[in-house]
Order: C-alpha cells, then sequence, then structure tokens
C-alpha cells in the first residue's frame, strides 16, 4: 500500500466520484442523518463503504479517513499534503481568524515558535498559582448549592478562570462583557448561518469580536512591559530564541483563539470525568485516596506534584477517549495523495475521526467501559497504535495547551475530591451530544455531599 503524492504523478488526475460512498439528499447530502446520530451515522459509512469513504456534509463534499493508520498519515502529514487553514476555514475563519490552528507549514512553524515561550515552565507556574487562587471560591459556591447541573456550572467557573488565568483581569469587573463576546463568537462558529445577518448568532459573533479585538489592543502596550503572570501578558512578551516576537494584530489573533481552544473542550473533558467518576465509584475512592496522599497544603497544587497523580491522569484519558471534546479534525488536501488504495483529489475536505477511532472494539475491547487502567503500562498502553488514542490530535498541530488542560483538570479535581462526593441520581444515565462539541444534552445533574 502506498501513501504517497509521488506515486501518483504519472497518472490522470483523480477523481472525488472513483471513491466509494454516498452523497446524499440533494442540498442538504447527508447532513440531516448525520446531525440525528452521527455516531450511527459514521459507523453505517464504514460499514457500507469502508474506512475510505466519501459523504456530503455541511454542502460540501468530504472523504472520511479511519482509523489509526489514517490519522497517523494525515496529522504526521510527511508530505505537507494537508492544510489545517483550508479544512478548519469554514468553521472558524471568520470569527477566529489566524489563529494558530489556522497557518500552515512555515508560517505555521514560525507562529507556533514563538507562541511555545508562553507554555514554558516558568510561565506555566504562573498560570498554576492563578489556578489555585482562584478555584475554592467556584468550588465552595458549588458545594452551598448541593444540587446542581454540572454542565452550566464548569461552564461559568471556566469562564471565569479564562478571565483570571487567561487575561489577567477581575471576572467580577470586566468579566461579564468579555464572557459574553467571547460565549457569542463561540456560538456563531458552530452555528448553520454562517453570514452575519441582523439578528442572528453570527451578527452577535461578529460584534463580539470586534469588542475582544477593541478591548485587548487597548492593553497590549501596558503588557508588554508588565510582570503579570496571566496568559496574554506572556504571549506580549513571547520570544522564540532568534529573538521573534508577535505583532499587536497577531496578539489579538492568537489570544482570542487561545481562549477559544481552551474554553469549551476543558469544559467537555470535565463532564465526562465527572458523570465517570459518579458512574465508578470505586474510581472516585481511588483518585480522592490518591490526591489526599499528595498531602496538599489547603489542597493547593504544588507544580512539582502535578505529575505525581497516575491514576487521576489516567482517569482523565479515559475520559477523553470516551468522549474526546474535538470529535473530528478537518483537513483539505493541497496536491493529490493516495492512501489505503484510493487516490484523493487536490482540494478535497479530508476529515480524521477521533470518536470514530476512539470507541473502536478493534482497539479498544470493551470501548463502552470507563476502564482509566487502558493507560496504564499493565493495560497495554505502549503496544497500542500511537495514532489509536488523539483527543489533543498529533503532529504540527498537536495541541500546544495540553499540558494546560491537564493542569486546570486536576486543580479542579485535587480541591473537588477531598471535600465533596460525586453523588448522580439513582439510576441516572445521561447522552452527549457529539457535535460540534461534546457536551451532556441535559445538564448533567448531580449533588455534592460533602465528606466529614
Ligand atoms: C481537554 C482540553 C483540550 C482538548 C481536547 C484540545 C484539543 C485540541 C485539538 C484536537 C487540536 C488540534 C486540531 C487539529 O489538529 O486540527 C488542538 C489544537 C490547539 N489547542 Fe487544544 N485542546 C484542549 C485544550 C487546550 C487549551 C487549554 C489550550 C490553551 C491553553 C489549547 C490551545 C490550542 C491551540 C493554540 C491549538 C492549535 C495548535 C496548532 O495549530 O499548532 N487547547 N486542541
Amino acid at each position: 500500500m502506498t501513501n504517497t503524492a509521488e506515486a501518483t504523478e504519472h497518472l490522470a488526475p483523480a477523481r472525488l466520484k472513483d471513491i466509494p460512498g454516498e452523497s446524499g439528499l440533494p442540498f442538504f447530502g447527508n447532513t440531516l442523518k448525520m446531525l440525528k446520530d452521527p455516531e450511527t451515522y459514521g459507523n453505517a459509512m464504514i460499514e457500507k463503504y469502508g474506512k475510505v469513504h466519501r459523504s456530503n456534509v455541511f454542502f460540501r463534499d468530504v472523504v472520511n479517513l479511519i482509523g489509526p493508520e489514517a490519522n497517523e498519515f494525515v496529522l504526521m502529514d510527511k508530505g505537507k499534503n494537508f492544510s489545517s487553514e483550508k479544512g478548519w476555514a469554514a468553521y472558524l475563519e471568520r470569527l477566529f481568524p489566524r489563529g494558530l490552528m489556522l497557518l500552515d507549514f512555515d508560517e505555521h512553524r514560525a507562529h507556533r515558535h514563538v507562541m511555545g515561550a508562553a507554555f514554558k515552565t516558568g510561565p506555566m507556574k504562573g498560570y498554576l498559582e492563578r489556578l489555585n487562587a482562584a478555584i475554592p471560591e467556584g468550588i465552595d459556591a458549588w458545594g452551598e448549592k448541593g444540587s446542581f447541573e454540572f454542565y452550566p456550572a464548569i461552564k461559568e467557573l471556566s469562564l471565569n478562570l479564562a478571565s483570571t488565568v487567561f487575561l489577567g483581569i477581575d471576572p467580577k469587573a470586566e468579566g461579564a462583557q468579555i464572557n459574553k463576546a467571547l460565549t457569542d463568537m463561540v456560538s456563531a462558529a458552530v452555528g448553520l448561518v454562517r453570514v452575519p445577518i441582523p439578528g442572528s448568532l453570527m451578527a452577535k459573533g461578529v460584534k463580539g469580536r470586534k469588542f475582544m479585538v477593541n478591548f485587548l489592543t487597548k492593553l497590549i502596550p501596558e503588557r508588554r512591559n508588565s510582570d503579570s503572570s496571566d496568559l496574554f501578558t506572556r504571549l506580549c512578551q513571547a520570544e522564540d530564541e532568534e529573538g521573534n516576537t508577535f505583532t499587536d494584530q497577531e496578539i489579538v489573533d492568537h489570544m482570542i483563539f487561545l481562549w477559544m481552544a481552551a474554553h469549551d473542550t476543558i469544559t467537555s473533558s470535565l463532564s465526562t470525568l465527572v458523570y465517570e467518576l459518579g458512574r465508578n465509584r470505586d474510581w472516585q475512592e481511588k483518585l480522592r485516596t490518591e490526591i489526599k496522599e499528595l498531602g496538599l497544603n489547603h489542597e493547593e497544587m504544588p507544580y512539582e506534584l502535578l505529575n505525581k497523580m497516575p491514576l487521576t491522569e489516567y482517569a482523565i484519558k479515559e475520559a477523553l477517549r470516551m468522549n474526546p471534546p474535538v470529535p473530528a479534525t478537518p483537513r483539505m488536501t493541497v496536491r493529490e495523495v493516495e492512501f489505503g488504495g484510493h487516490r484523493i483529489p487536490k482540494g478535497t475536505m479530508v476529515s480524521i475521526s477521533t470518536v470514530a477511532t476512539h470507541r473502536s472494539e478493534e482497539t479498544w475491547p470493551d470501548p463502552k467501559t470507563f476502564d482509566p487502567m487502558r493507560f496504564s503500562p499493565e493495560g497495554g498502553v505502549r503496544e497500542r497504535h500511537r495514532f489509536a488514542w488523539i483527543p489533543f490530535s498529533g503532529g504540527a498541530h498537536m495541541c500546544i495547551g495540553l499540558h494546560f488542560a491537564y493542569m486546570q483538570i486536576k486543580v479542579i479535581m485535587a480541591q473537588l475530591l477531598p471535600k465533596y462526593d460525586i453523588v448522580l441520581p439513582e439510576g441516572y444515565t445521561t447522552e452527549f451530544q457529539i457535535i460540534p462539541l461534546f457536551k451532556p444534552k441535559d445538564g448533567l445533574p448531580i449533588t455534592l455531599k460533602a465528606i466529614d
């Protein structure tokens, strides 16, 4: 099997219609079927047409490439065949232009290099201090409520954390306006209407972006000389080894994108984790014991102990396997490619499916069972294909915030579990919406019972 662009150069150009698949209904294609039940639809397509198949969703043809080998082929992208910018543009270009994921190849590498400075150990310790300071208040407020819906609660806490940790502002002062602007942008990015018709989500999103651009731009001169430990300040001062830095416009574009990339993903992961810990009480107890054994002072997490929580880390990874917040990753071919015996034309949208890979029985026996030990050495983590688990993607565009994500989730767990028992309603199960991002359909009702 050849997976190279070069091998096809002497042939007539590839044709999309030669790839097995279907275009569905006129105009809508397979969009409605797919949105109704993405998993059943996806499995049926794989069953009928195989692991490389053509479909038509969101008004365009797309070739789905399924499985760990396909993930590796697309994400490692040895031949520079796939554009992330053109893949994501349809969803993100208007509201999150020039974010890191919307840059390609050499330009992307150069920007990622500069941004890397904001994710080194020194800056990360500063973010951790801010998380440690802000999280207890949020969790105490949950404790006082007792019974509440976890999804909106974690979303609110994450928004407030984003104000302090990302932007370095007081959530009680400017926070409300910023939260509205940013949430309007995210809602617009995932809405069906793609033009800013007055009154539409997109119009609100565009207004939100304008507000954020003005707000951030005004703060940049002060932040370039500040010693504040927030991410925005770090980005204003980020510099790579060759002395390259970001312009004001680049800082604004990257900051807005970073906020978006971090927000709903962490919220989604924590929702799955809390749900599974509610259902798997033995695991909840294991994590509580592991955290108590760290001997934290007022539950405050020192940076050095973040790596001393293997069971918590396995549980986070298993939650990300079961419900990967970003269910699929799009790219566009910039030249003809061949994969699995199929030739895919230049300019084709392709998509790899994280959720199909993570729920495949071939790689993950009993995939619906929460079993964090799959990520332990004895659970076979080293023997598995390295692209069988890709919640943070892989290759050049692999999530730059993954350590930040683990850090925030661990700090929340470390402050929540020693104080409270997570209890789900009797006999309760929920369903998770898959597209555009994983989230519990019913808000996830829970009760926190204080532990004496
Ligand atoms: C559990 C939480 C998170 C998940 C599941 C997640 C997932 C992802 C995925 C799948 C991608 C790559 C998409 C692609 O290859 O096209 C990505 C990229 C990215 N993520 Fe995350 N993310 C999370 C948290 C964060 C956080 C906390 C930050 C920032 C602090 C962040 C910042 C970014 C950025 C900047 C990119 C673009 C990287 C690039 O293109 O080079 N993410 N993330």
